[in-house]
């Protein structure tokens, strides 16, 4: 609304507005000026510049009939000029509330739309992730010795030399060290060390044997770590799952029972289990169990014909070292070796699920690549 054609910027008596009539209607004309502003002004955008035109303390409208009209005339006209300011001044504050209330409620409606979540949509499809081959192995292991009594324990993968070697019966400057020196830990000045990862999973036959008293039957699962180079079936860190049994009475006989159950429940039962002598410092005797050939049958020849890429002809396949607790670690637990015996294994799970499920390089189930992985869901 333009001041000058108000008529905003002149005094009544400019204007030759001289009575009580004159004055209402050209408040009438402003209230009209006012409603029609207002009925555009429904949003926030519109709201906010109308309530300054007409309330700003400087050039607002109110102002100016305040300076212009109001304090310009004379005693006659004063009271009812005075009188149609404040009134029209209290119908636009009203209005303008009014307006301030529809422009909130309808910023306020718009948001709701926009956040408004349609539950008709599809959801978002999460891709099911599965248990890592290893891990699958690992259970299909742990059920098989559970159903013949035996429990899950586990121990500390920092380990002080104590229980990974010595109490193993591998003192300090046994060679059977050289192929497991390891991993030694950093230690700050106040922790007393050495510690090291551990490189087997045999520390915690003796963690086991010093809380409990016979009869004990437990497996191990667990990762362990040694310093021997990547390749096709080595690698820095893999998982092994230790096995150990002793009682009043345990014989060599219940030990290759044990281990011929567990092959055939694991491969199958046309399997056929073998052992060879071996060492170990903390077994004697100490064994190598083998299983005959998953991929030829045993025979040393592939399907296709030719000689067995598996197992090179030999018809067996290496599988994992065992034997009969070696007494000497009796002593380190304290139990009695003329009154225990006992068997113990250590599998090396990384190439048993390579054997069993045809995979030619251990590498693949550490570089976490989907498409290995979905194959066993
Ligand atoms: C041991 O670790 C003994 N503690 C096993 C044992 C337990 C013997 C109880 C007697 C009684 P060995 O060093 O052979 O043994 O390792 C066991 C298995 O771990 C091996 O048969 C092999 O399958 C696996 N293994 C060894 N080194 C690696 C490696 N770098 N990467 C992947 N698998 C390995």
């Amino acid at each position: 609304m333009p001041t000058t054609d108000s008529g905003l910027d002149k005094t009544l008596s400019a204007l030759r507005i001289t009575t009580a009539e004159q004055v209402a209607a050209r408040f009438g004309e402003l209230r009209e000026q006012f409603d029609a502003a207002a009925l555009r002004a429904r949003d926030e955008s519109l709201w906010k510049p109308l309530r300054d035109e007409w309330l700003g303390r400087k050039s607002g409208i109110f102002s100016l009939i305040t300076d212009n009209w109001l304090k310009q005339s004379g005693a006659a006209l004063k009271p009812t000029v005075g009188q149609e300011l404040n009134g029209l001044r209290k119908y636009v504050e009203g209005r303008l509330e009014e307006l301030q209330r529809e422009a909130e409620a309808q910023t306020e409606g718009s948001k709701l739309v926009r956040d408004r979540v349609d539950l008709s949509l599809p959801g978002v499809i999460r891709p099911i992730g599965s248990h890592h081959l290893i891990r699958q192995v690992f259970e299909e292991i742990e059920n098989i010795f559970f159903s013949i009594g035996f429990s899950v324990v586990q121990g500390p993968e920092i380990e002080t030399p104590y229980y990974n070697f010595e109490a193993l019966n591998i003192p300090e400057h046994h060679p059977v060290r050289d192929d497991m020196d390891t991993f030694y830990l950093e230690l700050p000045k106040a922790v007393p060390g050495p510690l090291l990862l551990r490189t087997h999973t045999s520390p915690v036959q003796i963690h086991t044997m010093e809380k409990r008293q016979p009869p004990v039957r437990v497996i191990v699962p667990g990762k362990v770590y040694r310093r021997d180079n990547p390749d096709a079936t080595h690698s820095f860190m893999f998982h092994q799952i230790e096995g150990l049994a002793v009682d009043a009475d345990i014989t060599f006989c219940d030990f290759t029972g044990t281990i011929d159950y567990f092959v055939k429940q694991f491969f199958g039962e046309g399997v056929k289990t073998r052992f060879r002598p071996s060492y170990f410092p903390f077994t004697e005797p100490s064994v190598e169990f083998d299983a005959s050939c998953v991929f030829c049958g045993g025979s040393g020849t592939a399907k296709a014909g030719g000689t067995c890429g598996k197992c090179k002809g030999a018809g067996w396949i290496e599988l994992f070292g065992a034997g009969m607790v070696d007494p000497a670690v009796y002593g380190f637990v304290n139990y009695d070796p003329a009154k225990v015996s006992g068997f113990a294994f250590g599998i090396g799970i990384d190439r048993l699920a390579m054997l069993k499920y045809g995979i030619d390089d251990i590498q693949v189930f550490f570089q976490n690549d989907v498409r290995f992985l979905r194959q066993f869901p």
